[in-house]
């Protein structure tokens, strides 16, 4: 099993990477130090990991930084002399893809770029064998490999087939990726998952999107017919699984990750409006009745499944939390977090940040 002493971790205020670096510090076998870079655009939310930065102040460390800020990056490997990197940091959801695909070029494409060049600066090429004691750890999506019918699965060996620019740009990561393997050596790892949720997801995602609707009165938009099938998984058991794959995932290699779990959204969205009925003491026809069918995503891809044989095979890796309870869990979770849903409704927490880090970085 590898070991690492100083782990960079990129986009560890977003949604997952803030659940993996919670999950790193107090539920996984890790006794090192983390970096966590991210430039904290409007998904990137320090509070998320305001206990963490409190608690573990000596292994635990934040920098407000830009991954397309190539000196930047190459001064914090120097500093914290990163062994292993992890790499979330991503303009991540698809609709905005749609209406401003640049920002997603940018960090997606050449953010992990730059990544990789200073990866392969400070690491060297190592010739065969690949030494174990590095790595580049790359966190992809099922959407690179674009839409399916109502049969058949997505595996490691699916040919690519992004539909829209966001999956085109992390198809586009990806494939860089594999070639600083191929070419410099770098040593590297990719998983690419489906949907995830849980806490601290941004609530411009379906399920917090939804939850958040379904409290406030507001209409639940649905796009095209609502049949649309997506596969869940909850976020702590992406968490465990990434874990699992830098720790002994086999280097140059590729692995999907995914929660068996096909959901159409109608069916989903139906079903959120029972859970919150029943946490709220609302009739659940009275919540159903906001839902409101909208024109459809431009290029909707119509359904993901994931095959995960290989993680489970070599990596003994599969889900352990079932949507059911996940879905209560994340229920729970929002209906008991109103001070972070105000900061993200209200952008308070990007006032914090100017307030906490441009000026201080300033000075
Ligand atoms: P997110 O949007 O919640 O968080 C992204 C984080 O990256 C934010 O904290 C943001 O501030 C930071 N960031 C963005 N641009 C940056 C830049 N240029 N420099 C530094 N930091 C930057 O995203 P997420 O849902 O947590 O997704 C994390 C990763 O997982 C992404 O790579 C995404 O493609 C992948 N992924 C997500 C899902 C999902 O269902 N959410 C599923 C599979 C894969
Ligand atoms: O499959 C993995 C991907 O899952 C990740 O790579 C992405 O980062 C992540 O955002 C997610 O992409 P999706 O587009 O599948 O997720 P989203 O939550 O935006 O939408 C889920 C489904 O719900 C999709 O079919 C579109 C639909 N939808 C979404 C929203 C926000 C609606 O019907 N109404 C909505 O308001």
């Amino acid at each position: 099993m590898r070991q690492f002493n100083s782990i960079l971790i990129t986009g560890g205020c977003g949604f997952i990477g803030s659940n993996f670096i919670r999950y790193l510090l107090e539920e996984s076998d890790f006794t090192g130090h983390i970096v966590n870079v991210d430039s904290l655009t409007y998904a990137g939310n320090p509070e998320s990991l305001a206990d963490i930065a409190d608690q573990y102040r000596e292994r635990y460390q934040f920098e407000k930084a830009d991954i397309c800020d190539i000196k930047r990056i190459d001064q914090i490997f120097d500093q914290y002399q990163i062994d292993c990197v992890i790499h979330f940091a991503a303009e991540s959801h698809v609709d905005r893809s749609i209406f401003g695909p640049k920002d997603f070029v940018q960090t997606n494409v050449i953010g992990s770029f730059n990544l990789l060049e200073i990866a392969r600066k400070h690491w060297g090429v190592r010739l065969s064998p690949i030494k174990e004691d590095l790595l580049f750890h790359h966190i992809s999506t099922d959407e690179v490999f674009g839409s399916l019918d109502e049969t058949g699965y997505f595996y490691e060996d699916t040919v690519y087939d992004p539909r829209s620019p966001y999956s085109a740009s992390k198809a586009a990561s990806d494939h860089l990726v594999n070639a600083y393997f191929h070419t410099y050596s770098v040593p590297i790892t990719i998983s690419n998952c489906s949907n995830n949720y849980g806490p601290y997801q941004f609530p411009e995602k379906l399920i917090p999107l939804m939850i958040l609707n379904m409290l406030e009165g507001k209409p639940l938009p649905i796009y095209g017919d609502g049949k649309n099938v997506r596969d869940w998984l909850y976020v702590g058991d992406h968490c465990r699984g990434i874990w699992r794959i830098v720790r002994q995932g086999k280097i140059g290699e590729t692995y999907n990750i995914g929660g068996n779990n096909e959901q159409r959204n109608i069916d989903l969205i139906n079903r959120l409006c029972e859970k919150i009925a029943r946490a709220t003491g609302k009739h659940p026809d009275e919540l159903k009745k906001l839902i409101a069918y909208v024109p459809d995503r431009l290029g909707h891809d119509r359904r993901y499944a994931v095959n995960c044989d290989k993680i489970k095979s070599e990596l003994g890796w599969e889900p352990a939390v079932d949507f059911d309870r996940g879905l209560d869990m994340t229920v729970a979770w929002y209906l008991s977090h109103q001070e972070w849903i105000d900061q993200i409704r209200s952008g308070g927490y990007q006032k914090w940040i100017e307030t906490n880090y441009d000026a201080k970085s300033s000075n």
